[in-house]
């Protein structure tokens, strides 16, 4: 299926561009944070490391986008209200190490992330270049997600393991749809940057798929 559908007004292009860096931006800053306060608690070393990273990484994404969208020129008000990004942090904050896991790196960074890889082929070359880097260190936290989901999934007795694995796209789905529920227009933001949007959530939906497979593996 094409992601490219219509042709775009340069307007409607760089205002909705424009947005969806700044949720990209706040997004990045809120994992960041969250992922700082985890280290703490974080069941061991390696954990703890991974964790330390990628905050290094979020922090240097924010700086990347920072840079480009003053370069760019659109708004840069947040997208996301101040009580929406603490209704984030707080679902983070209370979730046990698995359910973190979970929700952090199969669907905030590996779904999140596919999105914006399906915009990437639709940006300017300036935003193109913008996300080169954040994107690709956004693989690296997906593959620590999902690795260490695996080892910590083997060692649970067979039907735990089980059961967390069939809660998993539940989890997807109640998450997905809060997120929706905010009413951040997102869909709007991807059709006016020239996406289809139905084609967009399909491939979402196609890593999600993906995703599930490689943990369950
Ligand atoms: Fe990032
Ligand atoms: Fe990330």
């Amino acid at each position: 299926m094409k992601i490219h559908t219509q042709p775009r007004s340069d307007d409607n292009y760089r205002e909705s561009m424009g947005r969806l860096l700044v949720l990209y931006t706040q997004v990045d800053r809120l994992i960041m944070e969250i992922c700082a306060e985890r280290i703490e608690s974080a069941p061991d070393l390696e954990a703890k490391l991974a964790l330390g990273k990628q905050v290094g990484d979020e922090s240097r994404h924010v700086m990347i986008q920072r840079h480009w969208m003053e370069r760019f020129g659109t708004a840069t008000s947040p997208v996301m209200s101040a009580s929406q990004e603490a209704m984030i942090r707080h679902h983070f904050r209370e979730l046990p190490w698995l359910e973190f896991l979970a929700d952090m790196y199969l669907c905030v960074e590996a779904l999140g992330s596919e999105a914006v890889e399906n915009i990437v082929p639709l940006a300017d070359p300036g935003t193109r270049e913008s996300l080169h880097v954040p994107l690709s260190d956004e693989q690296d936290h997906v593959a620590f997600g999902i690795s260490r989901l695996k080892t910590e999934l083997a060692q649970l007795p067979v039907d735990e393991r089980e059961a967390f694995l069939a809660g998993i796209p539940q989890r997807i789905t109640g998450l997905t749809a809060a997120f929706h529920g905010f009413g951040l227009g997102v869909a709007e933001l991807f059709e006016n940057v020239g996406a289809s949007y139905a084609a967009l959530c399909a491939a979402v939906n196609r890593r999600r798929d993906e995703v599930l497979e490689q943990v369950a593996a």
